[in-house]
Formats: structure tokens, C-alpha cells, sequence
């Protein structure tokens, strides 16, 4: 056997790193590491029993790589061990001083907040929240609200006509035909022939219109409607019931005005102005410089609306108002394009926070 020298040394760190990474468990390990190291019949050890029978000029260096090779296994013995503790641990144990992980969390879509939030100020005001189908026959979205078969509103150009007839309850040859309802509207008509006055309800719902996109349209949006009927209910009782739902949900200092319209299930109707809650009336950029912000329609229930449901005209009245949730989403919180609303885009909707 010659006698070992630095290229020998490399060698048997290279066998010892190869067998070690062979070992299949900790005691393998330790034999490999006993064959290199022990202190009989190891390569440490056959090295060191060669300095006795070597030339007095090589002893010293055969010492030295026997040394060399020494320290490098043990070197290489106490990184394994330190690696083979650590895989020891049981799959799965927790690190307690790992910073915690956030699991995403799911939200409310910001029509929904919106939504309830109305919801909960008209109910703090006694208004029952109520529902009707989105699929609606021309009886209750049109000819009970005292808008004939003339009316524009029952074009195909504005409305959604469904393929599939069915016999509505006007009992005019001509009412047969289904439709997605335009306006919560309809809501009123069925809960009046449901229910005998005393009436206060909201009804909060999809409705459908054949508008193309744009900034401000989309051909389905959401609308609640509000109704009151009972002996004695009065303009001005509308107009509080407003101002007190204005002042919950934009600002305590809000102000209701009504700009005369028309809608042929009111009388007199208007439109619903809220005072700028940015600007407080003084005009700015978010009201065009008005003061004022339209966020729906309204008025005192038509006669002939009572009529179509068998109330007595001469007995009561009611107020009824419209109000876009869209809108006092768009508003309240500046969104820029009602688009954004149904394009399901995270970025956008994590952005509200209530
Ligand atoms: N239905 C009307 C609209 O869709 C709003 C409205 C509701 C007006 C109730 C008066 C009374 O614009």
C-alpha cells in the first residue's frame, strides 16, 4: 500500500460524502462514519498504523494527512447529525416563532352593504323588508300602476319580454305576455293585495332594462322601494321619512328637496335631491356644482293605484318612493363606473371596508 498523500485525502472525503449520502438511516450512518473514523480497522486509523513502519522522512507528513482526514469527517459527522435532527422533527409540527399566516377572508360585495345598510335604517323606522319575483307579468308592473297599454314604458324598446307568455291577471286579451320587471314598483302592487293598510314596507330588488353599458347604465341594477299606506299619511310624512333616512346614510346634516316630475303611479311625484354631503349644499365637483344629488323618485300613491288593488281611495293614502342602490353606492363611496359593479374584479371589490 502506498503511502497516503493529499490526493488521498481528497479521494476518502469523496467515498466518505458518497457513503454517507447512501446511508439509509441513522445507523447506517454511523457505520459508514466507523469506517472512515473508528479507532480499529478505519481508514483513520490504518493511516495512523502506517507512521510506525514509514521512513522516518515521511512520518511526520503521513501524521499530518491522517490528522487532516480526521477533522474533515468529523467535520462533515457533525453537519449530518445536524441535518438528520432537524428532519427528525414530526411531520407537521408547528413552529411557534413563525410569523402567522392571514387566511383570505370572503366579503360582503359593496351593493350588499349598501343594501343593508338601508335596510337596517328603514327597519329602525318600522318598515317591514319585503320581496316580489323578478319575473313579472305587464298586470303588476304596469297596468295596476295606472300605466295603460299605450304607455312607452311597455315598449320592446325599453322593456325585457320573456318568450314564454303567460295569461296576466288584467283579463284584457292582450296581457300575455311575461317580462323581467323594470321597477320595484311592482313589489307595492302585489304586497297591497296581499296585505289590508296599515303598510309600511321597503323592498329591495334586482330590476331589468334594455340600456346598453356605459358609465352609468347597465341593463340590470337594484332598486329598493318604499311604501306607507294608512289613513292621514301626508306629503310631509315622505319627506321626513326621507330626510331621516339622508341623514343615517350620507350625513347628519342633510337636506331633502323635491324637484317636481311625474310618474303615472303618483300624484303629485317628484324627484328625490339629497344636499351635496361633500360640499353641503355649496356646490362641487361630486354635485356638478348643484348642491344637490338625485338618488330617486317619489310621491303620494295615485287614486288609481288603490283602486287596482281594492283600497278605498276615499279612506287612505300612502307615499311610495324609489331609490337606486347603485346610485348611493356610486356616490357614497366615488365609484367611477357602475361596470364595476358585476365584473367580479378582487382588486376592486376589497375595496370596501364595512
Ligand atoms: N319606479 C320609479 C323608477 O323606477 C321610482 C318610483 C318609485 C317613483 C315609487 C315613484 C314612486 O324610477
Amino acid at each position: 500500500m502506498s503511502l497516503p498523500d493529499q490526493a488521498s485525502v481528497t479521494a476518502q472525503l469523496a467515498a466518505f460524502t458518497a457513503d454517507l449520502a447512501q446511508a439509509g438511516s441513522l445507523r447506517d450512518a454511523q457505520a459508514v462514519r466507523d469506517r472512515f473514523l473508528g479507532r480499529k480497522n478505519s481508514v483513520v486509523a490504518s493511516w495512523m498504523a502506517m507512521i510506525g513502519g514509514a521512513p522516518p522522512a515521511d512520518k511526520k507528513a503521513i501524521g499530518q494527512r491522517a490528522n487532516e482526514l480526521k477533522q474533515a469527517i468529523e467535520a462533515l459527522w457533525s453537519e449530518y447529525q445536524a441535518r438528520a435532527e432537524q428532519n427528525s422533527r414530526p411531520a407537521g409540527a408547528i413552529d411557534v416563532t413563525l410569523p402567522g399566516r392571514v387566511p383570505p377572508l370572503g366579503r360582503r360585495h359593496p351593493l350588499t352593504l349598501v343594501r343593508d345598510r338601508m335596510e337596517a335604517i328603514f327597519t329602525r323606522m318600522g318598515f317591514a323588508i319585503v320581496e316580489g319575483p323578478e319575473v313579472e307579468d305587464e298586470w303588476h308592473c304596469f297596468d295596476a300602476l295606472n300605466m295603460p297599454a299605450e304607455h312607452p314604458a311597455r315598449d320592446m324598446q325599453d322593456t325585457l319580454y320573456l318568450a314564454a307568455p303567460v295569461v296576466g291577471e288584467s283579463g284584457r286579451p292582450d296581457d300575455t305576455r311575461t317580462m323581467l320587471r323594470t321597477h320595484t314598483s311592482s313589489i307595492q302592487v302585489r304586497y297591497m293585495q296581499a296585505h289590508e293598510p296599515p303598510i309600511r314596507i321597503v323592498a329591495p330588488g334586482r330590476v331589468y332594462r334594455r340600456d346598453d353599458l356605459d358609465l352609468t347604465h347597465t341593463p340590470m341594477f337594484s332598486q329598493m322601494e318604499g311604501l306607507a299606506v294608512g289613513e292621514g299619511i301626508s306629503l310631509a310624512d315622505l319627506k321626513g321619512t326621507l330626510t331621516a333616512f339622508a341623514r343615517e346614510m350620507f350625513s347628519p346634516s342633510a337636506r331633502v328637496r323635491f324637484r317636481p316630475s311625474f310618474f303615472p303611479y303618483t300624484e303629485p311625484s317628484a324627484e328625490i335631491d339629497i344636499s351635496c354631503w361633500q360640499c353641503d349644499g355649496g356646490g362641487c365637483p361630486m354635485c356638478k356644482r348643484t348642491g344637490w344629488i338625485e338618488i330617486g323618485g317619489c310621491g303620494m300613491v295615485h287614486p288609481a293605484v288603490f283602486e287596482a288593488v281594492g283600497y278605498d281611495p276615499e279612506r287612505y293614502t300612502g307615499f311610495a318612493f324609489g331609490i337606486g342602490i347603485e346610485r348611493v353606492t356610486i356616490l357614497r363611496h366615488r365609484v367611477q363606473d357602475i361596470r364595476l359593479f358585476f365584473e367580479n374584479d378582487l382588486r376592486f371589490l376589497e375595496q370596501f371596508p364595512y
